[in-house]
């Protein structure tokens, strides 16, 4: 058991892994680097506030200073960045994968060739390295679809370099935006349609271990309208999502696409994030990313029964117990509840996030029994809070059903207010008719 953890990065998803690391038996002290003010206000977390995450020497460095026994990497680009390699190099125990096995999060065009190596699905694409050819592709595609297409930057965008199109008129508006903005390479895809679903598993480069399935809602704007966004909600359980449908999920989608990044000499460890399509002619990988999801972390660490520390040493070991068993037994323990989180957003997000709004109401919000992690917050010298992101909070709810727990995350998010805050206020209102994973 893990007694000193390191947790890189400062956000929303490393917020709740602080708040959930901290308090489980055993663990005296998290440290939270950069960390954020809010973290570092949560038991047993100590910050080191001038880290930079994207410097492999100086993550190693601390984690030698502090001890940590375990290294939980959260966002993605430390990982491409290649922290994990340095401290695998200094023989520190790292929970997320190299940059060499992140790049099926940090290009898209290597998931696809993972993917269908591995034999999992996904839509069909193309890629592109310049604007003409691109868009003369993406608008064959969408008239052969008819139902459109999608534009993607390969590399990592934080959610933001995806463009979802009606037509190919859009498609091509959206391509030379991209390579105006000197996105690199496009990959242009085949629009999919259906309800989606973040399955996220804990590997050790073998095995994987699936966490409750959750759902994040891309959009900025109810309805599913505007732009994409890092993420504005997410629930979990999700009600057209069984336990045996995630158990296929991990069995021909994770357990497939770590074979094969093992067979290539990157084997994954870390949280292998199935980004999924549920459709009519069945279930479609949309992306993979190399670490939890956000705001998924915060809907889903606090479903957890059961200590996370233990697992993420095991897998960061390669050692986590054998799955070839019976897959039902690779399941956390799970509370019988629901959570459900709103994501508050800064005037001007996504485009040109405003810093410095003061925000008010965050005491009563938890008194009204929400959880409230903290991305884009800052102290000020007077002790209140300011906005300092995009996202600033994701106020979870919880309760013994979505509704419920919508109820307290809807109650939060009335009595949190700054200037020009945005949120949805349809998270988990249109809950999926149920589809059937693995038709
Ligand atoms: P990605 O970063 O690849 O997951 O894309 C972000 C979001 O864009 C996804 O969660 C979907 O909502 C949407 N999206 C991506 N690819 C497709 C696709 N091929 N068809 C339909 N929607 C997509
Ligand atoms: N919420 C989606 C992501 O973290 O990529």
């Amino acid at each position: 058991m893990p007694t000193r953890i390191l947790v890189v990065g400062g956000g929303g998803r490393e917020h709740a892994l602080a708040w959930k690391l901290g308090a489980e038996p055993g663990v005296n002290e998290i440290v939270a680097a950069p960390g954020s003010d809010a973290i570092a206000a949560e038991p047993r977390v100590r910050r080191v506030a001038g880290l930079n995450p994207l410097d492999p020497a100086a993550v190693v460095a601390i984690a030698r200073e502090r001890a940590a026994e375990l290294v939980v990497i959260g966002p993605e680009a430390p990982l491409a960045a290649g922290v994990a390699d340095a401290l695998v190099d200094a023989g520190i125990a790292v929970f997320g994968p190299t940059a060499a096995a992140a790049r099926i999060e940090s290009s898209k065009a290597f998931c696809h060739d993972v993917a269908e190596a591995a034999g999992v699905p996904m839509a069909r694409s193309a890629t592109f390295a310049s604007a003409g050819p691109a868009i003369a592709h993406a608008r064959e595609e969408a008239s052969r679809s008819g139902s459109g297409v999608v534009v993607k930057a390969d590399g990592l965008a934080a959610g933001k370099g995806v463009a979802v199109c009606n037509d190919g008129d859009a498609a091509a508006a959206a391509i030379e935006t991209l390579f105006r903005a000197g996105a690199g390479p496009l990959v242009i895809e085949e629009r999919l349609r259906g309800p989606e679903a973040s399955v996220i598993a804990i590997c050790d480069g073998q095995r994987a271990i699936a966490l409750p399935a959750a759902r994040d809602h891309k959009r900025l704007l109810d309805g599913d309208a505007g732009p994409n966004t890092g993420g504005m909600g997410a629930y979990s359980p999700l009600p057209d999502l069984t336990n045996e449908d995630v158990d296929r999920i991990v069995a021909t989608i994770h357990r497939p696409i770590l074979a094969e990044m093992a067979r290539r000499g990157t084997p994954f460890r870390g949280f292998l994030y199935a980004g999924l399509i549920l459709t009519e002619r069945g279930l479609y990988l949309l992306e993979c990313n190399a670490r939890l999801g956000d705001p998924e972390a915060q809907v889903i660490l606090p479903r957890l029964a059961s200590p996370l520390g233990p697992l993420l040493l095991a897998a960061a070991r390669g050692r986590l117990p054998d799955d070839d068993a019976d897959t039902a037994a690779q399941r956390l323990p799970v509370l019988p509840n629901a959570s459900l989180g709103i994501v508050l957003a800064a005037a001007g997000y996504p485009e040109a996030p405003r810093r410095g709004d003061a925000i008010t109401g965050l005491g009563e919000a938890s008194a009204a029994g929400a959880l409230v992690f903290h991305a884009g917050t800052k102290r000020t010298d007077g002790g209140g809070l300011e906005t300092d992101g995009g996202r600033v909070l994701t106020v979870v709810g919880r309760g013994h059903d979505l509704a419920a727990a919508r109820d307290v995350a809807e109650q939060a998010a009335d009595l949190i207010s700054w200037t020009g805050m945005q949120h949805r206020h349809d998270i988990g209102a249109t809950l999926q008719a149920p589809v059937g994973a693995g038709r």
